[in-house]
């Protein structure tokens, strides 16, 4: 969610990110800080069972330990080492009681691909070298049959007027996600363009436009 150079001018590598995950001189979380989960979790997943689930591009973890907290079996992916073990110390510390259903996998998610499909794939802000929608396409052919994806991502807007928002390239809107999930395989549940504000590094408030788009792949039993 956090940029801190917003990566204008960047390719979104694994060396642009270990680089963003870097820790701060006091051992801290560095630049990109800790977010809080987003309050989407809570609005979209609370009324489902948990299953498995994939976070895609967990970053520090906050979504991840909150699936977990709430009875998903969670893996938890992110291109960056540094990323992932920032998170598996904040579980650590946040969450020891859920552990047991947190698996940390580093892997480049425009290439990687899993076993066996998940109940839930998410992902939150992740913005990774191929283009947005491509790699909302690839998360959602991981979906189970009867399972959901949820994306959150960032908005696509002209009204910034200045240039700390989100890259251009990792920005869509709300039309554009839905628009690649075919309708005889899928029901959109939920496609808003929210906006919030939220606390960013250093304490700052940040206003946030947010794409939320969670879909039911069909054909569960
Ligand atoms: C802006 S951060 C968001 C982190 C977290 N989801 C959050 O909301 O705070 C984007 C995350 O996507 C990860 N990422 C970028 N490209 C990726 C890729 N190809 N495969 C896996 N993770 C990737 C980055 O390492 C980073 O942790």
């Amino acid at each position: 969610m956090n940029h801190p150079d917003h990566g204008h001018g960047h390719d979104f590598t694994k060396d642009y990110w270990e680089q963003h995950w870097q820790p701060g001189p006091d051992g801290g979380p560095g630049a990109m800080g800790d977010s809080p989960p987003t309050p989407y979790l809570a609005q979209e997943l609370s009324e489902l069972a948990p299953g498995t689930a994939l976070d895609a591009g967990c970053g520090a973890g906050a979504e991840a330990i909150w699936l977990a907290a709430a009875g998903w079996q969670v893996t938890a992916a992110d291109i960056s080492s540094q990323a992932l073990a920032r998170a598996a110390e904040r579980a650590a510390a946040l969450a020891p009681e859920v552990s047991g259903r947190l698996e940390w996998v580093e892997a480049d998610l425009g290439t990687w691909t899993p076993d066996t499909p998940f109940d839930l794939v998410t992902t939150h802000y992740a913005h990774p070298s191929i283009p947005q929608l491509d790699f909302y396409d690839r998360l959602a052919s991981w979906v189970a049959h009867g399972g959901t994806l949820l994306v959150v991502g960032h908005r696509h807007t002209h009204d910034h007027g200045h240039d700390d928002g989100p890259p251009a390239e990792a920005s869509v809107t709300a039309g554009a996600v839905t628009s690649r999930l075919d309708p005889d395989a899928w029901e959109v549940v939920t496609a808003d363009e929210p906006r919030r504000t939220t606390t960013g590094p250093g304490g700052h408030e940040v206003v946030l436009d947010d794409v939320v788009v969670r879909a039911t792949r069909r054909g569960g039993s």
